[in-house]
């Protein structure tokens, strides 16, 4: 359950809702990281199935994420974790659990996060889970 890069309860507290971003494309060596973890972390306790990506902006294209949003205000997102979840027993606190996890990691590697609730059309959904 560990690997983080500091004591959880420690990014726990530091975990913030950022709203607004700089205007710099995320740093290939965090991208990096958290994708690895994110690769290491697939499941949660529910083991439900479900994948993720991490979509990030390049430093050419630092617009094209802009209309991606949801309800509130997120102003030069960067980049954002996007996920989907097979139905079944607990399935929507599973993906809660693993999404919070990405968040606390990316936390504790230095970036600002947060939670969006968005749904994407169910036929990118269906391209399957892993
Ligand atoms: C599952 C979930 C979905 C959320 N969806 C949105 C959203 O779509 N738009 C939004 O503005 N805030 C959304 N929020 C709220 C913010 O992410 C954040 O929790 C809120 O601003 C409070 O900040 P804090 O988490 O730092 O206490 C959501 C929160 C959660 C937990």
């Amino acid at each position: 359950m560990g690997d983080y890069t500091r004591p959880v309860t420690e990014i726990i507290r530091q975990r913030f809702s950022y709203r607004e971003y700089l205007e710099t494309p995320i740093d290939g060596t965090q991208q990096q990281q958290l994708r690895e973890f994110m690769d290491r972390n697939p499941r949660g306790p529910w083991e439900a199935p479900q994948r993720f990506e991490l979509v990030a902006a390049l430093e050419h294209d630092r617009a094209s994420l802009k209309r991606l949003g949801t309800y509130g205000f997120i102003k030069n997102p960067m980049g954002f974790i996007v996920g989907g979840v097979h139905p079944g027993e607990k399935y929507l606190e599973d993906f809660g659990y693993v999404m919070e996890r990405f968040i606390l990691y990316a936390t504790g590697i230095g970036l600002g996060t947060c939670w969006l609730g968005a749904r994407l059309r169910k036929a990118v959904l269906r391209a399957g889970c892993r």
